[in-house]
């Protein structure tokens, strides 16, 4: 029992995190206040990081042509996505809402800074993916702010990187890690959209934890038709 969080603070972690969602449906013209966006990244900036690297950057994109021409770029990328799909199931993938580029207050690029550094980032020889790992922990403690902010976030990964580098000047050597749209939402579900659309369910806890090793289950998604 720890001393350090009472039961209602703990609960609440616990909270936000259940009730997280990705969110792709924002009210347009609801602007995120400046010190609501200071403190969401504030959150992001406290991630834990391979060798304390802090490898992450966030670029906000407000510009409404720039962010129109990374939509166009999902555009494409969806229609691309689909033809992986059985006929049924691309029918129900294109019926999806997957972004909300042009509706959030904002777009956010969580980007990973890999150029060379004079001196060895410690953690980084055998696993040099730790620093995109690091990236990622970053967006995670973003989302989790953004929740109980009420503000809601929705990551886009059906976007090409090479439009990302281009749009957001980005040097050689610093990537996009998370493409965010972020802003008030309509709602914030009770489940996963994708799991409301019956596009896929979430799997039983029992089935991502191995004793000792790892026992192979099927892989999800294989029973899907
Ligand atoms: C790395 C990553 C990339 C994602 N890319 C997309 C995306 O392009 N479009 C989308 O609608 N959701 C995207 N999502 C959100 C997932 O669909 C969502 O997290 C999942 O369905 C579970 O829903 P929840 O986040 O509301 O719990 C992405 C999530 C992650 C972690």
């Amino acid at each position: 029992m720890s001393a350090d969080f009472s039961a209602e603070a703990r609960e609440a972690v616990y909270t936000a995190i259940a009730r997280r969602r990705d969110v792709r449906h924002f009210r347009p013209g609801v602007e995120l206040p400046a010190e609501v966006l200071e403190r969401i990244l504030g959150a992001a900036h406290l991630a834990p990081s391979v060798g304390y690297s802090q490898p992450w950057d966030f670029v906000l994109v407000r510009d409404r042509a720039r962010r129109a021409r990374i939509r166009q770029s999902f555009l494409r990328c969806r229609e691309i996505e689909a033809e992986r799909f059985s006929a049924e199931r691309r029918e129900k993938y294109l019926s999806l809402r997957l972004e909300g580029i042009e509706e959030s207050s904002l777009n956010l690029c969580v980007t990973v800074d890999l150029r060379p550094t004079k001196e060895a980032i410690l953690g980084t020889t055998v696993q040099p993916e730790a620093l995109r790992w690091s990236a990622c922990c970053a967006v995670q403690n973003l989302w989790l702010a953004a929740r109980v902010e009420g503000v809601g976030v929705g990551w886009v990964s059906i976007v090409e990187p090479r439009v990302l580098r281009d749009e957001l000047g980005l040097p050689p050597g610093v990537e996009p890690i998370a493409y965010l749209c972020v802003g008030y939402p309509v709602a914030f579900g009770a489940r996963p959209l994708l799991e409301e659309n019956g596009w896929r369910s979430r799997r039983p806890l029992a089935s991502a934890v191995h004793d000792e090793c790892y026992r192979a289950p099927l892989k999800q998604g294989d029973e899907t038709p």
